[in-house]
């Protein structure tokens, strides 16, 4: 890989970068088990398999001094009352941070650690999130309409672990209830109801 130092442009009418190494779409048949509604999930299946988010990363060696990033685009959409979102995860490296950077839209970026506390941040354009290491973080649009769009930069060092989440889910949903959006339980990811 280059070690040279570089540049580029956030291209943001086309919502991508102008350089970069991977681009991800996650369908949502690629979140099986996520959504709480899981009558809902499937019946959206039945009709389609929309894009549910999309991620352009600039990879860099594995290691701590480097700082890989990109753009993650989650599109607007529900399932259920549950809005778009990311799968979410863990730092490999639970002593690893990162940094979001909103671009375009409303989201909001829930985050929880492994001592049971949770967090959310809201994410505007021009508002900044860091994601304390040991805090895993899942981005999830709150618009009906906009995408929503972050630059995001983490160590090179970080990894990724789904495994957690995929297994118990997050403590809690982002919803939409009455025009607006509320954070409620996750009966699910509490152990009440297996998934
Ligand atoms: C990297 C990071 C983001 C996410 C992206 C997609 O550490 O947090 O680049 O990878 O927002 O989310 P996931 O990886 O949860 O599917
Ligand atoms: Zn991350």
């Amino acid at each position: 890989m280059d070690t040279h130092p570089f540049g580029m442009e956030i291209l943001s009418c086309e919502n991508r970068l102008s350089r970069f190494h991977t681009h991800i779409c996650r369908p949502l048949s690629a979140l099986k088990g996520q959504f709480a509604d899981q009558a809902a999930y499937n019946q959206m299946l039945r009709t389609g398999d929309p894009v549910v988010y999309e991620v352009y990363e600039v990879l860099r060696p594995v290691v701590a001094g480097e700082l890989p990033h990109g753009l993650s685009i989650v599109h607007p959409g529900r399932v259920g009352d549950e809005y778009f979102m990311t799968k979410g995860h863990f730092h490999s490296v639970r002593d690893t941070a990162e940094i979001y950077h909103c671009l375009k839209g409303h989201g909001l970026l829930l985050m929880q650690n492994e001592g049971g506390e949770w967090a959310t941040e809201e994410l505007r354009p021009g508002r900044l999130v860091y994601v304390a290491p040991g805090w895993a973080h899942r981005s999830i649009n709150l618009s009906e309409t906009e995408d929503l769009v972050t630059f995001f930069v983490y160590p090179g060092h970080a990894g990724h672990d789904y495994e957690a989440i995929e297994r118990r889910g997050f403590l809690k949903l982002v919803v939409q209830c009455d025009g607006t959006f509320r954070v409620v339980d996750n009966r699910v990811g509490s152990g009440v109801v297996e998934r």
